[in-house]
């Protein structure tokens, strides 16, 4: 058998890992929920959830990811059929696989096809602040007007995908690795640089709107706003940022060394996520947006302050074009050192169950991406930024079924797997011994967290009227349609991604299978 590719060095597997977790996600989705849901009091539950589904899950995930590789795997379908051997009879064993290849596939296709988009439009905002071209405009009318033009974001978005494919192509130590042992010094730079800006602010507008008052804004515990839901989104916001749920951890483990440190490792990538997001990316966003609009703008959501809020102020600010381009290129990188884990799960896929070579399967991935992609273009809501098709998928693929899987994680790796030989298989060649009552932290506590996550979500997304044929945040009932044609989308997914895992495993464990 041919050697499967493994990280070079040390250095560059940890860049890697903290690459793929540091995403949009700690620069743009983090400092508004925690805007939103209750400021210094959010980061409570956030803490709680950090240490009781973060750490935990992120462990079994790198130690699924170096287990599967041992086999030659590196996606989810034949990695969970092998854990849950050690329970079940093979037959048994394959619905988990099943399970997991489908969930990884869904949320590595699905999710990243809309994720793209916002990491083009990262890119694009990179030159528009260079060049300074939404300077003077109305920055809503600005975003607007560059989302109608399918011209410049398909040249946009389909270079940063082209690029995320060379880089695939290249392999995981002779791309990947190179790629981000550049891009993530260059994405430390850029929000040191940010932050540094940001705190010298000083109140440019209102004295009571400086940023420091922003920072207090966002901090200050407003505890009447903590909530059963802020804690829901608190733990959310804890899968969504360290890429728990999703395959891709488990994904670049499969490429180290069966004897390679996972323990010391996947806390480094918890710590190196958590300082880009709590201390960098509370440090960004807000402050500035709140020196400039106040209290109210700062916080508008979602794709508002990135795309919105911001460009409004680096256009008044001294310096502002370059502000503004180092902001975007950081986004740009941030978003594209998670999205090429994902990009590599994929590819990964092609490799190993249909023996695809690396190089064709990057150029498939991409094509692929490209179609996946084109709804969110097509979309006739994204007129009036609704965009329906885009909202549903994040509703269910970036929020929802990252906590199925990582349930599944759990339930796999460690139950099926049994609770003793996960533990030493997180000390083979570890670097740290982990306390003994963490144990029971992962095996017991992690699950039921997340069960309750799991269900919590659901109510909430009941009452939101997620589950109606017009979901509740459609307002223009007429364009339903979208939402169902994203929901057509998922299941289809859903379906290709659980008989891809059957045939994969299928396909190498026949004999066993027959039995
Ligand atoms: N952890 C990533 C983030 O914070 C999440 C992600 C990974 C999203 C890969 C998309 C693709 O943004
Ligand atoms: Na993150």
């Amino acid at each position: 058998m041919e050697q499967r590719d493994r990280w070079a060095t040390k250095l560059g597997l940890i860049l890697a890992m903290a690459g793929n977790a540091i995403g949009l996600g700690n620069f743009w989705r983090f400092p508004y929920q925690a805007a939103v849901n209750g400021g210094g009091a959010f980061m409570i539950p956030y803490f709680v959830a950090l240490f009781l589904l973060g750490v935990p899950i992120m462990w079994v995930e790198w130690v699924t990811g170096r287990y599967g590789g041992k086999y030659g795997h590196g996606t989810l379908g034949p990695t969970f059929y092998l854990m849950a051997r050690e329970s079940l009879k093979p037959r048994s064993a394959v619905i988990f696989g099943m399970i997991g290849g489908m969930l990884a596939f869904s949320v590595t296709t699905l999710l990243n096809s809309y994720y793209l988009h916002i990491v083009g439009w990262s890119a694009a905002y990179t030159y528009f602040s260079i060049t300074g071209a939404y300077f003077g405009k109305d920055s809503v009318e600005f975003l607007l007007g560059y989302l109608s033009n399918n011209m410049q974001v398909f040249i946009f978005w389909g270079l940063s995908v082209a690029l995320l494919g060379i880089a695939v192509g290249q392999g995981v130590s002779k791309g990947i690795e190179r790629w981000v042992k550049v891009m993530m010094p260059a994405l430390y730079v850029a929000a040191i640089l940010l932050v540094l800006r940001s705190l010298t602010l000083g109140s440019p507008v209102k004295p009571e709107w400086s940023s420091i008052k922003g920072f207090e804004f966002l901090w200050e515990p407003r505890f009447s706003e903590v909530t059963f839901k802020s804690a829901l989104a608190a733990a959310g916001q804890i899968f969504f940022t360290l890429s728990l749920g999703m395959g891709i951890i488990q994904n670049y483990a499969s490429y180290l060394g069966p004897e390679d440190d996972v323990a010391l490792s996947g806390l480094a990538t918890v710590s190196l996520n958590e300082f880009a997001e709590v201390i960098l990316g509370g440090s960004i966003a807000i402050p500035i947006a709140f020196a400039y609009l106040g209290p109210e703008k700062a916080i508008a959501g979602g794709v508002g302050l990135a795309y919105i809020a911001l460009p409004n102020v680096f256009m008044r600010m001294p310096g502002g074009q370059l502000f503004g381009a180092v902001w975007f290129l950081l986004l740009w990188f941030a978003g594209f050192t998670s999205a090429i884990a994902m990009y590599n799960y994929l590819t990964a896929l092609l490799e190993e169950d249909l023996k695809i070579n690396r190089k064709t399967g990057a150029a498939i991935v991409f094509i692929l991406y490209l179609i996946l992609g084109l709804p969110v273009v097509l979309d006739p809501t994204k007129a009036t930024l609704d965009l329906y098709y885009l909202t549903e998928l994040d509703n269910w693929v970036g929020s929802y079924l990252l906590v199925v899987l990582g349930l599944f994680d759990i339930i796999v790796a460690v139950w099926l797997f049994k609770p003793d030989n996960f533990w030493e298989e997180l000390h083979k060649g570890a670097y740290i011994k982990v306390p003994g009552w963490i144990k029971p932290i992962i095996v017991y506590i992690a699950p039921i967290y997340t069960i309750i996550l799991l269900l919590g979500s659901t109510r909430d997304y009941y009452k939101a009227g997620y589950f109606k044929a017009v979901p509740g945040y459609v307002g223009a009932p007429e364009y339903a349609n979208w939402v169902w044609f994203a929901r057509g989308m998922m299941l289809f997914i859903l379906i290709i991604g659980a008989i891809e895992a059957y045939f994969a495993i299928k396909k190498k464990y026949a004999e066993e299978l027959e039995k």
